[in-house]
């Protein structure tokens, strides 16, 4: 199969961005299909750490060429923070991507304040910049190539939105750094196709996770976007068959940012210790992440949408801390077992999570190098999830490092 898509199966924030890296050494491509930089992807590679917010991960890697694909909202004030001069020919921008503008994020921290239904968004502008593209107002990376019609889009978009926004002293500042991308703002489209047919292997990289999805996750706690490998096909412009295999990560425990139901959450001390072995406040925001149990229904109705056909787990080590591991397994609604996830955010904060329980391994495991390496009681918890999941476990991520990540034999 040449091509692998990577997506988050639970709230974002799974480590995707470490699993991208160490494969997307293998893939000439690595297409990143939707989201902005709302996303935050930490890698560590060549002794030095990277967060990505806008760039797909393969960019670390000298030989990949980067997508930056139709279905994403682009900021260019993220995109050149992160774009080293060097590593400009290394991306392409697709041509129909939507431009993200400071007044959305504008918009965006102005709702978030003034809302009764707080969404704890990134306060980016990702949901603004995605509402002026369905609203059919928005400015596409395509007009970047032409500075007088971009002014005139410009001005009209701002007056239709009703924002005070400095479109000179914008296009002023933007100038030199717009010229030196519009070489690279392509039919992203075409490039891919040609790749694919030309036997080429191309990683897609979702951001965030499948129950943040506009759809199929806990809305309207979501992301304005789709994550699910099923949106690859339009998010880029390829036939659908040309989505094959499916990475989905999952964390070895449950974490989420911002509002939302969170059936399994847990707090207090119990909490704070997973949250500080694991580090786990966001990479962009830096707001501490709600910390929970690991849950199947949740994960079961993320298989389900994302038809993914092998696994890792990530931050397996971060339980050496805990003398027992939950795994909820069922929710009871109104009485009612349930294995499905309800659509209304309500009804799903009002599930009860159905336990089992297994017990911890109490040492560090960062050094293990193979799945018999593990202790016993890490492999038990491992071979559980499979049985739950009924998908393999094809590796195990054991720390942060790029060489703590243990791919599973066939026997193991
Ligand atoms: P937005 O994408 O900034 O509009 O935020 C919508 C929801 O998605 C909020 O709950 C955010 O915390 C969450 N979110 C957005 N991006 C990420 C991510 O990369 N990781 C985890 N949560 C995210």
């Amino acid at each position: 199969m040449n091509t692998l898509s990577i997506v988050g199966l639970q709230f974002g924030d799974e480590g995707k961005g470490k699993i991208t890296d160490s494969l997307s050494h293998q893939f000439d491509y690595v297409v990143r299909y939707q989201g902005g930089h709302n996303a935050g992807h930490t890698v560590y590679a060549n002794g030095q750490k990277y967060v990505l917010h806008v760039l797909p991960t393969g960019i670390v890697h000298p030989h990949t060429i980067n997508i930056l694909g139709t279905g994403m909202v682009i900021s260019l004030d993220a995109l050149q923070k992160e774009i080293h001069p060097i590593k400009v020919s290394q991306i392409r921008i697709s041509d129909r991507a939507h431009l993200l503008f400071p007044f959305h994020q504008q918009l965006d921290i102005q709702s978030e304040q003034s809302t009764s239904q707080k969404i704890g968004t990134t306060q980016k502008g990702i949901g603004p910049a995605y509402q002026t593209k369905t609203s059919r107002i928005g400015i596409r990376a395509g007009s970047l190539k032409d500075l007088a019609r971009l002014k005139i889009e410009l001005l009209q978009l701002t007056n239709t939105l009703g924002v005070t926004f400095d479109v000179d002293s914008y296009l002023h500042e933007k100038k030199e750094f717009i010229a030196s991308i519009v070489p690279f703002i392509i039919d992203t489209s075409y490039e891919v196709f040609q790749a694919y047919e030309q036997k080429k292997r191309i990683l897609f990289e979702g951001a965030q996770g499948v129950m943040l999805d506009l759809d199929h996750g806990t809305y309207p706690y979501v992301t304005s976007s789709h994550p699910t490998p099923s949106s690859i096909p339009v998010d880029i412009g390829l036939p659908p068959s040309f989505i094959q295999d499916a990475l989905g990560i999952v964390k070895a425990y449950t974490t989420r940012v911002g509002e939302g139901p969170f059936p399994t959450e847990i707090f207090g001390d119990a909490a704070d210790i997973i949250r500080k072995t694991g580090n786990e406040y966001g990479s962009t925001t830096g707001r501490p992440r709600r910390i929970g149990h690991l849950d199947v229904v949740m994960l079961k109705h993320a298989l389900r949408v994302t038809g993914v056909n092998q696994l890792a787990i990530t931050l397996l080590d971060v339980l050496s801390v805990v003398d027992t591991i939950k795994i909820c397994t069922a929710y009871e609604l109104n009485g009612q077992r349930t294995m499905l996830v309800p659509s209304h955010a309500q009804d799903l904060a009002n599930v009860k999570p159905i336990y089992e329980t297994m017990p911890g391994w109490k040492v560090p495991i960062q050094d293990c190098k193979s799945f018999a390496d593990l202790p016993k009681e890490a492999q038990a918890y491992l071979h559980r999830i499979q049985e739950h999941l009924g998908v393999p476990i094809r590796f195990i991520s054991n720390g942060p490092k790029r060489e703590q990540l243990i791919e599973r034999g066939h026997h193991d």
